[in-house]
């Protein structure tokens, strides 16, 4: 049994928070969050990523509807839009670059978040063309996720995840 007062203590309490206060967050806290996303790595350290911070109240309102109606959305002081600027890459193993880049990005945000009181939620649901419209994204960059960003205002418990012996195996894939 991994005790998980061993595991790193954002890992352990990061949890989607779909209700936030209405208060606005902190610019330091908003640039060390982006500081542990640029730390992130890429591939051939390429780093071709932006976060576009969305805060424009209006602006959020109008992102409910991009992301298929997912209303929480609106409670949300901020958005992280994660664009990667250069999709063209696909690495040997045939996976394209700027997907794992991005999402590296991502947990890094999502767990300095959490150090700072603040909470997250990755939105995946939403249309890219609506999105890029909204936010002057050119054509040729793809949104690869949003996060959610702000004061949680609800006590989400802990989402249930496969047993650790059920997450790996050794030396040749087990079902
Ligand atoms: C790639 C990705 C996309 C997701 N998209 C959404 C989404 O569009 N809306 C939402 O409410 N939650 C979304 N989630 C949150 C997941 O539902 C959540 O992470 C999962 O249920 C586990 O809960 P936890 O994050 O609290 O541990 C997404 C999570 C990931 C990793």
């Amino acid at each position: 049994m991994v005790e998980p007062n061993k595991i790193i203590p954002e890992i352990v309490n990061r949890r989607s928070v779909r209700e936030y206060k209405s208060i606005p967050v902190e610019w330091e806290k908003i640039e060390r969050i982006l500081e542990a996303g640029r730390l992130a790595p890429t591939a051939k350290n390429r780093q071709e990523w932006k976060v576009l911070i969305v805060n424009d109240k209006i602006v959020i309102q109008k992102m409910v509807s991009a992301c298929a109606d997912q209303t929480f959305i609106g409670s949300a002081p901020i958005l992280l839009v994660a664009i990667s600027t250069d999709d063209s890459y696909t690495m040997r193993c045939g996976i394209k670059a700027g997907n794992v880049d991005t999402s590296l990005v991502l947990e890094n945000i999502a767990l300095q978040a959490v150090k700072e009181g603040l909470g997250t939620c990755y939105i995946g649901a939403f249309y890219q063309k609506p999105v890029k419209e909204l936010l002057s994204i050119p054509k040729d960059k793809t949104v690869i996720q949003i996060l959610t960003l702000g004061y949680p205002n609800d006590k989400t418990q802990p989402r249930i995840r496969k047993d650790l012996k059920e997450f790996y195996s050794l030396n040749s894939y087990e079902e």
